[in-house]
């Protein structure tokens, strides 16, 4: 199992593999552009509504090109919330899927996970569950405060009883361009007290995406109106020197498409080629991601 070796590797060695989502094609070649030239593992996420996007017989069309690059990449479903969702992601090839039952009540969150671990394995899939839950912005952008920090011992039991390989942990991150309510603030005691309940299991951060300002800028000084965004990007400048194996990071390659293609058609007016400004995208993308390798992951030159 590629993500399995891939995040053994990534404890042992103390760096982080990125998990980057793609939601159209420049991101795709943005990311893996940066991995290539960086040297670093990579582990690309598609989310079911990113599946249904692509849809099923191009994304396969996509996964067999992608194998073909000699670079190690892992392909993962990122939140996938049904057995059947699971289902189609193993059927299209995935190395790992990830089953998100974070929201259920806890005893349905173990029987789910469980069920897609027995299917996974069996298949040679590595799965990655969910424990603790996030906080999802609501219609105005804000934080809703329902966010459940994961309590360690319930890790655990639901690690022993579930046998998932990684597992997703809510210490502060949120999802979106909102990260933080109040002071922002990453539970790292959590994160140690859970480090020492599982001590061999890799742990998975969400909600990791950095939220640069200079993003936000371009986009709102090129005629956007993003508001409540809040990042902190020192806040992950030493999560490498934990547990965290894996981060995920889909809002900063949306905010660097945006922030490019806004700026390209400002500046550009007669330009209409979508490649003119896909192109723009991809450099812009390819440098977010090289940041984020160098600066939070530190997983360059990890590949021989
Ligand atoms: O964590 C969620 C990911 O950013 C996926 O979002 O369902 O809009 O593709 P999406
Ligand atoms: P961000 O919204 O911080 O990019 O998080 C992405 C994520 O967790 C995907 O699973
Ligand atoms: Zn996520």
């Amino acid at each position: 199992m590629i993500q399995e070796k891939m995040l053994k590797n990534a404890m042992k060695c103390n760096y982080i593999v990125p998990a980057f989502n793609f939601a159209n094609f420049e991101i795709l070649r943005g990311v893996i552009d940066a991995c290539i030239e960086l040297k670093s593992p990579i582990i690309l996420q598609v989310s079911e509504s990113a599946m249904n996007y692509f849809t099923d017989n191009l994304l396969l069309g996509l996964i067999q090109g992608i194998r073909k690059i000699k670079h190690p990449i892992s392909i993962h479903l990122d939140h996938g919330k049904t057995f059947d969702v699971v289902k189609r992601a193993i059927k299209l090839g995935f190395d790992s899927v990830m089953i998100d039952g974070s929201t259920l009540a806890y005893s349905e969150n173990v029987k789910l996970t469980k069920k897609v671990v027995n299917y996974a394995h069996a298949r040679g899939v590595f799965v990655e569950g969910e424990l603790g839950v996030l906080s999802v912005a609501d219609d105005d952008g804000l934080l809703s405060d329902k966010a459940r920090f994961t309590d360690p011992e319930q890790a655990k039991e639901f690690v022993e009883l579930t046998g998932v390989d990684s597992l997703a942990v809510s210490i502060g991150t949120n999802h979106g361009v909102n990260k933080y309510i109040g002071e922002p603030k990453i539970h790292y005691d959590i994160l140690k007290k859970i480090e020492k309940m599982i001590p061999n299991v890799p742990i998975v951060l969400h909600g990791a995406s950095l939220v640069e300002k200079k993003y936000v800028d371009i986009i709102n000084n090129f005629g956007g109106n993003i508001t409540n965004a809040i990042g902190n990007e020192n806040l992950l400048k030493n999560a490498y020197k934990t547990h965290i194996c894996k981060i995920n990071m889909d809002t900063d390659f949306r905010l660097a498409v945006t922030a490019s293609t806004r700026k390209f058609l400002a500046e550009n007016p007669e330009k209409y080629n979508p490649r003119d400004y896909g192109n723009a995208s991809i450099s812009e993308v390819k440098e977010c991601a090289k940041f984020r390798i160098t600066k939070i992951c530190h997983s360059e030159n990890k590949v021989k």
